[in-house]
């Protein structure tokens, strides 16, 4: 089943966009809560600062803009133009948003489902000036990304990001697809990732009934979840965060410079069911060497 699953699993998130089109995962609006950078730049210059909107009980936040954000300017400021390499980009919820906020960004994006990409594609902000949205599969080794993204007049990613991605990647291909995005990035830049944590609400969710349990849990060594459209979901412990991708980030050629990783608990409100949402996130900012 799990072979079967992760065979299909691009087919699988097609589906889902055909099904939810971009109604599912909320746009972010902009909080300047975590990330010192953001804080600096939204006071100085560009637009406001948003909110919280605190209402969703998708599988999301906002605050991961502030996280891209933050980390973009602080790791492009030596740089004319910040380039975002954003992996498995969906139908460009955080995408847009940021376009917005940081004026001279330019964007790779892609995802697997055609239809995600079609979806980012036919939005109205959609500039090919500033936007290259396109097909990519991160599992399947040919054609590799630095392939596809030599040449682009945009140039190389000063920033790569993965916001609920490697969760949805198969657990024996998660360090081998995140050495491959590390390798993109020039010196100086940062890979950050925020994710589903061990024991969120999404996983126990998986262990509220009966019938969710078997078969939904794919692996007895792993967090690792089928949803009842055949997407996977995966948990990230922090020991494996920091263990398993830090460490083979770290054993890449030592070029990690600095690294942060934490798990980030959040209550979120679904207002039409009146119900808190205990939300928990994990989230690792990797800086190679400049
Ligand atoms: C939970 S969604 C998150 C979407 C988006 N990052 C966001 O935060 O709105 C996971 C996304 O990863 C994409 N994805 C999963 N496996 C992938 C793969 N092997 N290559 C490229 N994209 C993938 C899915 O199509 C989906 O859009």
């Amino acid at each position: 089943m799990v072979r079967k699953c992760e065979k299909n699993a691009a087919a699988n998130w097609d589906r889902f966009y055909k099904r939810h089109e971009d109604r599912f995962f909320h746009n972010r609006n902009w909080t300047d809560r975590e990330f010192q950078a953001l804080k600096e730049v939204s006071s100085s210059s560009v637009g406001g600062g948003g909110g919280n909107s605190g209402t969703t009980d998708d599988l999301d936040t906002d605050e991961t803009q502030a996280l891209v954000s933050g980390s973009l300017l602080s790791t492009s400021s030596s740089q004319a133009t910040p380039v975002l390499l954003e992996v498995g980009c969906g139908v460009g919820n955080m995408l847009y948003p940021l376009l917005e906020k940081v004026p001279g960004l330019k964007v790779h994006c892609c995802d697997f489902s055609s239809r995600a990409v079609e979806i980012v594609k036919r939005h109205p902000s959609y500039d090919s000036e500033r936007v290259n949205a396109f097909v990519h599969d991160l599992v399947q080794p040919s054609p590799t990304l630095d392939a596809v993204l030599a040449g682009h007049p945009f140039g190389a990613p000063t920033l790569v990001s993965l916001i609920f991605v490697l969760s949805a990647i198969p657990p024996g291909e998660q360090v081998r697809v995140l050495l491959s995005l590390f390798s993109l990035l020039q010196p100086g830049g940062t890979l950050l990732f925020r994710d589903y944590a061990r024991g969120d609400l999404a996983q126990l969710r998986f262990h509220s009934k009966e019938k969710w349990a078997e078969p939904c849990l794919l692996s007895g060594e792993h967090d690792y979840y089928k949803r009842g459209d055949g997407t996977m979901s995966f948990f990230f412990s922090e020991e494996y965060v920091k263990g398993t991708l830090g460490a083979a980030l770290r054993e890449a050629g030592g070029e990690v410079e600095s690294e942060e990783v934490k798990v980030v608990e959040r209550i979120g409100v679904n207002r039409k069911r009146g119900i808190e949402l205990k939300r928990k996130f994990i989230q690792g900012v990797w800086r190679k060497k400049g």
